[in-house]
């Protein structure tokens, strides 16, 4: 129930693996594509609940570097239905508020799909509300291969030097930037892994597996929860239970 949720701490930045999607669409006897189209309706309550509780940013990773590789059915379909979720979800994302994002490496999408993105990436530029990133072509080496290559290319024009290297300057050019760090990083469908997600941006996330739920059963309630158990776990950043007790 969103009423039990401390509202004084929340995370700032929540961050989801959707997983589960082809199993869940196999259990049906029906083809992983159709767990992909119920998807939709899972992504849309996630960001009603971050949008009413108030969640500053908020990053769905929708599809990796490694998913390329899936048979060429399953990304087409997925890529389809990006162009065609993007275009209906545009309004309500906009009179909500939401700006969105997107990182990973553009340039591989299909023209439709990267031209859909750009329109809605212009057309919510100006929202003050969440920051809804998509991680489309996305993985968290990827990430830190193009800001390791950005940062090289300042070093050689002697822009910066080599003690201006410092994790400040690392973040900036990160495909997230200026996002604050991952504090809850929630994946579904069961796998206790980060499939290379956000890996610099997730140092110190607090990780929640929901074991029990394939990615197109997510309602609010599950975010709600997942906030809930966010808000009993201690988060030292390394120092001792004491201490970050004291502090209070
Ligand atoms: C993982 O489940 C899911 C994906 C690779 C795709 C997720 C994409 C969507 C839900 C569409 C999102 C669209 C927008 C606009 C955000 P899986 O296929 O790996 O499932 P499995 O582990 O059961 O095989």
């Amino acid at each position: 129930m969103i009423q039990d949720i401390d509202l004084s701490n929340l995370p700032k930045h929540v961050a989801v693996i959707m997983d589960g999607n082809g199993r869940w669409a196999k259990k049906q006897g029906a083809l992983r594509i159709f767990g992909h189209h119920h998807g939709i309706k899972a992504v849309r309550e996630t960001v009603e609940a971050c949008v009413e509780l108030g969640i500053g940013y908020l990053t769905l990773y929708t599809f990796s570097t490694e998913n390329w590789n899936r048979p060429k059915a399953e990304v087409d379909g997925i890529m389809s239905l990006l162009v065609k979720t993007i275009g209906e979800e545009i309004p309500d994302l906009h009179k909500n508020n939401v700006k969105l994002k997107c990182i990973g490496d553009l340039s591989q999408l299909p023209a439709k799909a990267k031209k859909e993105m750009e329109d809605g990436v212009e057309k919510t530029k100006n929202n003050t509300g969440m920051v809804l990133n998509l991680a489309l072509s996305y993985s968290g080496k990827w990430d830190i291969l193009q800001a390791v290559k950005k940062i090289a290319a300042q070093y050689k024009t002697e822009e910066i030097n080599l003690d201006d290297i410092n994790e400040k300057l690392f973040d900036s050019h990160l495909a997230t930037s200026p996002d604050p760090d991952v504090d809850l990083l929630i994946r579904t469908g069961g796998d206790h892994r980060i499939s290379n997600y956000l890996l610099w941006q997730s140092a110190y996330a607090e990780l929640l597996f929901m074991d029990d739920i394939f990615w197109p059963e997510f309602r609010k309630n599950h975010l709600f929860d997942a906030i809930k158990t966010y808000q009993q776990r201690e988060r030292r950043f390394g120092k001792t239970g004491e201490q970050v007790k004291d502090k209070k």
